[in-house]
């Protein structure tokens, strides 16, 4: 087994994992506008779908929200944690009985026939963490999907300013008054993240190379009994574009959610976000300002992709 594997799954496999992903959308603006663009994609593009598999379908954010159309969905995750949250909120939702939990690696979907679902989505990054299988973890993707894929993996481009930005979460803090640990440690930290910060061309460079986020440093402390960020592969978009044409699929749109909102400052984030009117609006003028391929890489750190087959 690849470290990327063993890493992502003792990372994920986190008892509180699946209830801190569970949290995301109260904390982070830049994580409300990706679901919701994703969700916006989703739900305008059901029609004929019955049959759903989810890959890295985590704590059951899409999963549950397909389901809740009436589709059957196929919940494939290599993490128990996030399955247990995920069946939790199912049950919750009223629509356990139209998801089926599967604990597996993406790196294996032997299991499934070729054109098994009629749609096959893997959103927030399960396919770059499976570095170095990435290619072929997509081209197996694509062969259990019948009629359409939509993927949402590591975006190269939108990462890179990260890089030069280490204060960048704080513009998308919601509320500052939060109780979550990583919006706490944001502020606390600020200061001490410009003091210390230095721009190195060195590793900009590096990234924008060879896309890789993670490595020798990550394989050592999981050897050491840690739980390291998983080894992660970041795509560029003509590369993604081109893999997913390599492998059959047609009408292929890009997109970069949080492209728009990367522009403007936290205050008038927060600003629009407190007004449910204005917060609708904007939120679906980001997905269609954020559909413009032209800024598909400088979305939050997310590429999207959809076409059909
Ligand atoms: C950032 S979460 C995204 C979850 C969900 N797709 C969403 O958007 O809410 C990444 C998920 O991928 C899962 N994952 C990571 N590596 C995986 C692998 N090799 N095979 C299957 N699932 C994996 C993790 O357990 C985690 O639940």
């Amino acid at each position: 087994m690849d470290y990327s594997q063993k890493i992502s799954e003792r990372m994920w496999n986190l008892p509180d994992k699946g209830e801190a992903e569970s949290r995301r959308e109260e904390t982070f603006m830049d994580d409300i506008i990706q679901k919701d663009h994703i969700e916006r994609k989703l739900l305008s593009r059901l029609e004929g779908i019955q049959t759903v598999f989810d890959g890295g379908a985590g704590c059951g954010r899409f999963s549950i929200l397909l389901a809740k159309q009436g589709c059957k969905v196929t919940h494939f995750d290599i993490s128990q944690s996030m399955l247990d949250k995920a069946r939790e909120l199912a049950e919750q939702a009223g629509v356990l009985d139209r998801i089926d939990f599967v604990k597996g690696a993406l790196e294996d979907l032997s299991g499934y026939a070729d054109r098994s679902f009629d749609l096959v989505v893997s959103f927030d990054a399960p396919i770059s963490y499976t570095y170095p299988n990435q290619e072929r973890v997509i081209g197996e993707l694509v062969r259990i999907a019948k009629k359409r894929v939509m993927f949402s993996v590591s975006s190269r481009l939108g990462t890179l300013p990260y890089f030069s930005n280490p204060i960048q979460k704080n513009s998308f803090i919601l509320d500052e008054n939060s109780e979550d640990s990583w919006v706490q440690w944001c502020i606390s930290n600020r200061q001490n993240a410009i003091d210390s910060f230095r721009f190195e061309k060195s590793r900009v460079e590096q990234l924008a190379l060879d896309g890789l986020l993670g490595g020798e440093t990550e394989i050592e402390e999981y050897e050491q009994g840690g739980a390291p960020w998983c080894i992660t592969y970041t795509f560029l978009p003509d590369e993604l574009e081109s893999l997913l044409q390599s492998f059959g699929v047609k009408n292929i749109e890009l997109a970069g959610p949080g492209a728009y909102a990367r522009t403007l400052p936290r205050e008038i984030l927060v600003k629009i976000m407190k007004d449910p009117q204005q917060r609708e609006d904007f939120l679906d003028f980001c997905c269609q300002y954020d559909s413009n391929r032209f800024v598909c890489g400088m979305g939050k750190d997310n590429l999207f992709a959809m076409g059909d087959l």
